[in-house]
């Protein structure tokens, strides 16, 4: 029986998972393909650096012509990481007629079609499932397993660097700052951690799940997009005595009038599932219009959970060349609607407002809420005592506004001389 040769481009974090599971679980994954996989060569950047997985006899190369170049290898695996080299690799390997497997959420939420298309030009596959909540199969089950369903909205925990410190916060009431080197040290934030912190590493898996949930491209810049930097200890607590969660979480939704792709903290009700999904781990929930609500559970990053997408998709490959399958792709672009600007959505809000005592008439404020018809859900008022100075935090709730003219109220009640600083906001997440 022909073996099917593997190229792996990165042996880091994710490829040393993918070669541990494919070394070790071989038997248990020929069952599925019946065509044995072998990874032939490994290409890297330094061949001299200590490895913490046996090749067991494949070549370790940093020529990627050794791979690009070898009329054997049948699968191209990129697992580096990087725009611009990764691309020319893949578009190589399609142009060699090679398959190709990638973990690289930055480039699939930039050139995700282009790279598609390229695949389908030259009758290749193309899988990259652990661009998107690392272990967990969520782009699979969107695109093979909820056939049949319209999807309607998709809600993610799909960073778990961040949703680590929001854990650690909320857990044991410490600052953010005095997580972020834990959270480094563990491995969960990028090397610029700006990219979780910032929410632009949700927000490039947001644009992949929305464009392959709804076939209506998403891009990486027409996502919404806010972090986590701003949210303290005071917030988290407050909300919990609201009975609510905060989360940052990634919302696609196939709307009448359009596509919504957003990334920012969010109150969830602390009875929702997602607001149970604690420390690295990553969840999507997904509402279908005939399954109803489901909820995929797992690890989004880390070395064999990562690796084990990676395998699956390398596996797929195999058993569609043994099965003779044509290739299918996440990115079918079917549709063209647009996708809605933030200022034309609507939420609930928290709102806070710290202010010095005695100096706010709070019906100034509500009165500014009536103005825009926006309505308060709740009204709480704490003493807040800090380097010796006293003063009260305001903590609003309000019902259904849109966001444009939220923004204008807020910014009247922030003109008002009675405030001192400027509203913290954070959306209330209902439609989940
Ligand atoms: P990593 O640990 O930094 O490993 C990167 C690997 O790529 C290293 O082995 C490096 O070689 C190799 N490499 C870099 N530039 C190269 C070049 N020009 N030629 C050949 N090899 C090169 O990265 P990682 O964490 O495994 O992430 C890999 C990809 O998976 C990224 O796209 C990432 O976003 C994605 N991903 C990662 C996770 C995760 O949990 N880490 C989860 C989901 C998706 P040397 O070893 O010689 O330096
Ligand atoms: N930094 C990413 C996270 C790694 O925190 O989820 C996995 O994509």
């Amino acid at each position: 029986m022909k073996e099917l040769q593997v190229g792996i481009f990165g042996l880091g974090t994710v490829g040393s998972g993918t070669v541990d599971i494919l070394t070790n679980n071989k038997e248990i994954i020929q069952t599925s393909t019946t065509t044995p996989v072998r990874v032939k060569t490994v290409c890297v950047k330094d061949t001299s650096k200590q490895r913490k997985v046996n090749l067991h006899g494949s070549k370790l190369t940093s020529d990627p012509n050794d791979i690009l170049d070898d009329p054997e290898i049948d699968i191209v695996v990129e697992v580096m990481g990087g725009i611009e080299y990764s691309k020319s690799v893949i578009e190589q390997a399609f142009k060699k007629g090679k398959h190709v497997v990638s973990a690289n959420k930055d480039l699939i939420a930039l050139y995700g079609k282009e790279l598609t298309d390229m695949a389908r030009k030259h009758n290749c596959h193309f899988f990259f499932e652990a661009a998107v909540a690392g272990g967990i199969p969520i782009l699979r089950a969107l695109q093979f397993s909820l056939i049949g369903n319209q999807i309607q909205k998709i809600g993610g925990i799909i960073n778990g660097s961040t949703n680590y410190i929001l854990t650690r916060m909320q857990v044991e009431e410490l600052s953010l700052d005095k997580i972020i080197d834990d959270a480094k040290r563990l491995g969960y934030l990028e090397a610029d951690p700006s990219a979780d912190l910032e929410g632009y590493d949700a927000a490039r898996k947001c644009a992949i799940l929305a464009s392959i949930a709804f076939n209506n491209l998403v891009t990486f810049d027409q996502v919404y997009v806010s972090g986590i930097n701003n949210i303290t200890l005071e917030d988290i607590k407050y909300a919990k005595n609201l009975g609510y969660t905060i989360k940052l979480l990634a919302i696609a939704e196939n709307t009448e009038s359009g596509i919504v792709a957003r990334v920012h903290p969010c109150l969830i009700p602390s009875s929702h599932p997602l607001a149970g999904v604690m420390y690295s781990f990553n969840a999507v929930y997904v509402i279908c219009d005939k399954l109803g609500e489901t909820m995929f559970y797992g690890k989004g990053a880390g070395d064999l959970p990562t690796g084990s997408a990676v395998v699956n998709d390398i596996a797929s490959i195999a058993k569609n060349i043994s099965f003779n399958q044509k290739p299918e792709y996440g990115y079918k672009i079917l549709n063209e609607s647009r996708v809605l600007s933030i200022d034309e959505q609507s939420f609930s809000y928290y709102l806070r407002l710290n202010v010095q005592k005695n100096l706010i008439n709070i019906s100034d404020v509500l009165n500014i809420f009536d103005k825009y018809k926006i309505t308060i859900k709740t009204l709480d008022k704490f003493e807040k005592k800090q380097n010796g100075n006293s003063s009260l935090d305001y903590i609003i709730t309000t019902g259904t506004s849109l966001e444009e003219s939220f923004n204008k109220a807020v910014k009247e009640i922030e003109d008002l001389s009675s405030i001192n600083c400027k509203a913290k906001i954070i959306r209330i997440e209902r439609g989940l």
